[in-house]
């Protein structure tokens, strides 16, 4: 299938829509250890971007700190790592310094059970507490349930080109409500 590189952004420090996370599901942050759940899950979940094992070294490093206050994962019942997804940063996205919702993923077999409103919600809440007013994401033109989500918590296309534009024309086919922003107007 063919799909294009996206961005949105969420501009200002706005309250973070709040959801509590299901019974009997919980939420972490990382722990020493991760790395492996992290490459799991993302394994099962992606079809598009290739996961490979030092993957996680290199989008996230090393420091494990910064890891533990930037990073969550969601656990069944047993505690067993389901989902993922983190608050990161990057200190040059189009000359700003903005936060950046990273690497978002729900193993196949937990989705669809509204688990993801209570992971994103606490990602952009630590975006806020770590200081970023503004924040943005990459993902790609198919990924359809993510940008609705994405929408839902106040993140907006970020287009900077007629080629943007176009892309995100073609995205409000499958999300009509998209149609009334006005962005890339
Ligand atoms: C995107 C993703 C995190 C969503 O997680 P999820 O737990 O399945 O989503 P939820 O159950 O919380 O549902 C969120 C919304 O999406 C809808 N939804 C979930 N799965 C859907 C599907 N397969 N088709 C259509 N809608 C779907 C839900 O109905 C819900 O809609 P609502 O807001 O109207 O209630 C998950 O599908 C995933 O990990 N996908 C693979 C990796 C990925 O795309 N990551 C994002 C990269 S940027």
């Amino acid at each position: 299938m063919v799909w294009q590189e996206i961005f949105m952004i969420r501009r200002g420090a706005h309250p973070v829509p709040k959801y509590v996370v299901p019974e009997p599901f919980t939420l972490r942050n990382y722990c020493v250890g991760d790395e492996e759940n992290w490459f799991r899950i993302y394994k099962a979940s992606d079809n598009y971007n290739r996961i490979y094992s030092s993957m996680f070294r290199e989008y996230f490093g090393a420091d494990q700190e910064l890891l533990a206050r930037r990073q969550f994962y969601l656990c069944d019942a047993e505690g067993t790592a389901i989902g993922t997804a983190s608050a990161w940063l990057n200190p040059n996205f189009h000359g700003e310094a903005l936060g950046r919702v990273h690497w978002v993923a729900i193993l196949p077999e937990y989705q669809g059970r509204g688990l993801s409103k209570p992971l994103i919600s606490a990602v952009c809440q630590r975006l806020l507490e770590c200081g970023h007013q503004d924040s943005y994401l990459r993902t790609i033109s198919v990924r359809i349930t993510a940008i609705r989500l994405y929408l839902g918590f106040g993140f907006l296309p970020d287009v900077r080109s007629p080629h943007d534009a176009e892309i995100w024309q073609g995205i409000c086919k499958h999300i009509p409500d998209l149609a009334l922003l006005d962005p890339w107007r």
